[in-house]
């Protein structure tokens, strides 16, 4: 079969391609770095043409321009992660957010939310007719496979990944061929309260564990004290830069992996042009959906792996809120509990959750209760280790009455004093 054939026949241009989304429609836009922002530019420029169209979108990276109020009766966004563009939607109601485990969000396309149109990026064609989901495989590929069209981008940036991240041109309907530099993320800042805590969390990290990372400032500080390790590896929803200059120092190799040696398992990648470059033909990276990448079932088989993620408060009792402050949705539960719990599972597995003490010097972290309304993200029997920059409390198989104590010495010292009247009260016992 001549695949280039079959592919010219299939690109039509933008504004083509987006008039076959009809209104009413569910549409699942590609994630995070691998967001088809042409797609989706084109889309909301051409919004006269639909009413009520869902969008369904996780980590929005670029404008999510269909969240501004007045393209209300065009489209609304289901989200399944709320961010800095996605936020003031739901908060003012003109967005909706649905609680969902990172790993199950392929389900609820074959269950609650069919999917009528899926947006995705992909790297050019290959001689074969595949085409890979580059940085974004994580909810992209199973939404692809579920929908009953799917319209690609075809970027030349969007680098080739290995692993099970392609999509054969049989199954895209439109191509949309258009050349633009991927979404970045760039380096984060790291001050000195990350660093503290990357220094605490380094102390829990063994030669040879693999590593589950989150996004930001903290877990860069992480790596930042691992420079003296040996034979680390990476089994991670995403990495980042950070994980570069280790990989070229030879600390992070995958070596001592217990399941699936010698590789870099993500379902997706967040950085700059040098790490897409670094991920690009490299054998050493694959990257699989999210429902497989993030099952505890699957990260159980890491021996050693420590999970490290950050939330919004924790609670005396060790409850972990995360993705709310009291009942304001600002973040989603992502993949912290597929992790928690994968590392729990596992063979001396450790869960991290890594936060600075207070929000900026103002408010502590470490509260009696979860403010009223907050979800739970991390339940008190998933719990494990919480670092802030005054060190390591280890929660897992401790007393309601040892945790509260441990959480306290790595308070803010500002806030000491008020938590231990409540410990005081709770467990009458002096303090
Ligand atoms: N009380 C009041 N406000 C708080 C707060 C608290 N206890 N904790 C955080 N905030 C505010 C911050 O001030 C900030 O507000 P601003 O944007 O107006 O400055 C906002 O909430 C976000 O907090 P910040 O600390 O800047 O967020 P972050 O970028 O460090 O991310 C989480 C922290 C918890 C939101 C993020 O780690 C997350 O989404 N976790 C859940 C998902 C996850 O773990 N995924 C797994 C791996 S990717």
């Amino acid at each position: 079969m001549d695949w280039r054939e079959v592919y010219n026949q299939k690109v039509v241009t933008a504004e083509e391609a987006v008039k076959h989304i009809a209104s009413g429609n569910r549409v699942v836009v590609g994630h995070a770095c691998g967001e088809p922002s042409y797609l989706l530019d084109v889309m909301v420029a051409n919004k006269e043409q639909y009413e009520n169209v869902e969008i369904v979108h996780m980590v929005a990276m670029g404008k999510a321009e269909y969240c501004l109020p007045e393209n209300r009766k065009h489209f609304r966004h289901n989200a399944i992660f709320v961010g800095g563009t996605t936020r003031k939607a739901v908060e003012e109601g003109r967005a909706d957010f649905t609680p969902v485990y990172f790993h199950e969000v392929p389900k609820l396309f074959k269950t609650t939310l069919p999917v009528d149109v899926a947006l995705i990026q992909v790297s050019p064609m290959d001689e074969h007719g595949y085409c890979s989901f580059g940085v974004s495989s994580d909810y992209t590929k199973p939404a692809a496979e579920e929908a009953k069209m799917v319209i690609a981008q075809v970027n030349k940036e969007m680098p080739h990944t290995m692993g099970d991240n392609f999509i054969h041109i049989s199954d895209i309907d439109f191509v949309v061929e258009h050349d633009a530099p991927l979404i970045e993320l760039p380096n984060p800042k790291i001050g000195d309260i990350e660093r503290e805590i990357g220094r605490h969390c380094a102390s829990l990290i063994n030669d040879g564990d693999t590593l589950q990372l989150g996004i930001g400032a903290i877990p860069d500080a992480v790596l930042s004290f691992l420079g003296d390790k040996k034979d680390l590896g990476i089994h991670s929803e995403m990495f980042s830069d950070g994980v570069l200059g280790l990989v070229d120092k030879g600390v992070i190799n995958n070596k001592k992996k217990t399941f699936k040696k010698g590789k870099f398992i993500v379902t997706f990648l967040m950085g700059t042009k040098k790490l897409y470059d670094f991920v690009h033909d490299n054998p050493a990276v694959e990257l699989y959906p999210v429902n497989f990448v993030n099952d505890p079932k699957v990260i159980m088989q890491n021996d050693n792996l420590v999970s490290i993620n950050s939330c919004v408060q924790v609670d005396l009792m060790g409850q972990v809120a995360s993705e709310s402050i009291g009942i304001k949705q600002i973040s989603g539960v992502g993949g912290q509990v597929d992790f928690v719990r994968g590392a729990n599972m596992g063979n001396n597995g450790r869960a991290i959750m890594a936060m600075p003490s207070t929000v900026k010097g103002k408010v502590s972290k470490i509260v009696p209760l979860l403010d009223e309304g907050a979800a739970t993200t991390t339940g008190r029997c998933d719990v494990d280790y919480v670092v802030t920059e005054y060190g390591v409390a280890q929660l897992k198989g401790h007393t309601l009455r040892e945790r509260a104590r441990a959480l306290i010495k790595i308070a803010h010292p500002d806030f000491r004093e008020e938590l231990a009247k409540v410990f005081e009260e709770r467990f009458h016992e002096k303090f």
